[in-house]
């Protein structure tokens, strides 16, 4: 794949491949303090790194945030399995802005669809997707377990974002 980075202001956009263990264990530990028992862990994310797409926000040399990817077999869409900004980073707008980056990217990989399920109560991602060119699709009831009901996201990515 091409433009695996991308850089938006003090954001970088850098999709990892693989990892070392110290990488690997600091992608679980952030990724359970955004989404708690939905992250993914270290049997799921080098899978999504190596046979999807793993994308992460950085700072520096800090991760803040990341964006796993997966693609749908049935169709030409992508799904957004997990996204999230670290606690400590949050409400500073670097959601808005990886979510735009990672979605330029994908257009420029020729993806045209990416979906995302997302807890009705979720205020913060409703905000976040909305703004970034997502629109509701379908409710899934009991999608993750009973109680556990989602409402499917699809953006075009040919807004690549910016909406
Ligand atoms: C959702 C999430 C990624 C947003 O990241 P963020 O960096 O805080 O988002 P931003 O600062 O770019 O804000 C984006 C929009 O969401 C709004 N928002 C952010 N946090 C919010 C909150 N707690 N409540 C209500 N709105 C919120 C912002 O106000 C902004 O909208 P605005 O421009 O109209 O003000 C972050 O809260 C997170 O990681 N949550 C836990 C994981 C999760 O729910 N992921 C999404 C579902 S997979």
């Amino acid at each position: 794949m091409s433009m695996a980075d991308s850089s938006a202001g003090e954001l970088t956009i850098r999709r990892l491949t693989h990892f070392d263990p110290a990488t690997l264990k600091a992608l679980v530990e952030y990724g359970r303090s955004a989404l708690h028992e939905s992250a993914l862990d270290e049997w799921m994310l080098p899978v999504i790194a190596s046979c999807g797409l793993l994308y992460v926000g950085k700072i520096g040399e800090e991760i803040i945030g990341a964006a796993e990817v997966i693609r749908c077999i049935e169709d030409p869409d992508l799904y957004l399995e997990g996204f999230y900004i670290r606690p400590d980073y949050q409400r500073r707008g670097l959601g808005a802005k990886l979510l735009a980056g990672v979605m330029g990217l994908l257009f420029h990989e020729r993806f045209t669809r990416l979906l995302v399920t997302l807890a009705p109560e979720n205020e913060a991602g409703l905000r976040l997707y909305e703004k970034s060119g997502f629109k509701e699709i379908d409710y899934l009831p009991d999608r993750y377990g009973p109680g556990r009901h989602r409402l499917l996201l699809a953006a075009d990515l040919s807004n690549k974002g910016d909406s």
